[in-house]
């Protein structure tokens, strides 16, 4: 399902009040959640819902997609701390029950497995929110990614670090070389999907992901393989659709 609409706050509004119903049906869901740009409006919107009553998130756990390899979770560049901040604390979620990848785990790839253990035994992921990198990337699954893929650790591409650069005060070297990032296995498993993409610069990618191939080079296409994904755009990040 692709859903245009006029601005970012729209995106966000719908973004919020699809996981919104979710959690009115189940107020134990779990949550997937998304870091960097494309979902804020989504959380903030939400947090709008919560501060007026209309939804309660406090008995939700929530899973995020990725985490950077080498950065502690005290740093405010971690994706855990970024989580704290921008979702766990303005939705009202329980901290004990909201969980990123272990960059800085001496053994990553246990890490990673117990990642996928903890997604399964809280019995899957029910609404995964998902961005989209410029290069098709969804979690930090960079083109080349296996559709079967699991949690793992990933080289991050140039044009991720490049994207994300201005997290780290522009500078380049600062940005890690690695990642562990959920598969595109594990996050078609989700129940439902639910894409936000806002701007130009993100309509190429979104093109791609929707209406071209299915290909590992544009990971993003994996979508086309869920029963429920649904893809929430302003006009800009629709614009190269035909
Ligand atoms: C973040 C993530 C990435 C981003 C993507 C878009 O957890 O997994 O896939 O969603 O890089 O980033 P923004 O939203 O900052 O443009």
């Amino acid at each position: 399902e692709i859903v245009i609409l006029p601005d970012g706050a729209a995106v966000g509004a719908a973004a919020a009040a699809r996981i919104a119903a979710v959690v009115q049906r189940k107020p134990e869901a779990v949550l997937g959640l998304a870091t960097g740009s494309s979902p804020l409006g989504a959380y903030a919107a939400l947090a709008d819902l919560v501060a007026r009553g209309e939804v309660d998130l406090s008995r939700t756990s929530a899973f995020a997609l990725d985490e950077y390899v080498g950065v502690p979770p005290e740093s405010p560049l971690s994706y855990a701390a970024t989580i704290a901040h921008d979702a766990t604390g303005p939705l009202g979620l329980d901290p004990a029950r909201v969980r990123t990848p272990d960059g800085n785990a001496a053994d990553l790839e246990a890490a990673c497995s117990a990642y996928e253990a903890a997604i399964a035994a809280a019995g899957g992921v029910d609404v995964q929110l998902l961005g989209i990198g410029a290069n098709g990337h969804i979690g930090f699954n960079e083109p080349t990614s296996s559709f079967a893929s699991r949690t793992r650790i990933k080289t991050l591409a140039p044009r991720t670090r490049e994207d994300n650069a201005r997290f780290f005060g522009g500078d380049l070297d600062a940005v890690p070389m690695h990642c562990i990032t959920q598969g595109l296995g594990t996050i078609l498993d989700a129940r439902q999907l639910l894409l936000v993409a806002q701007g130009e610069s993100k309509a190429a990618a979104v093109a791609a992901a929707v209406e071209g191939p299915l290909t590992a080079m544009v990971p993003g296409s994996a979508l086309q393989l869920h029963r429920t994904a649904v893809v929430l755009l302003d006009e800009a990040a629709a614009s190269k659709l035909t």
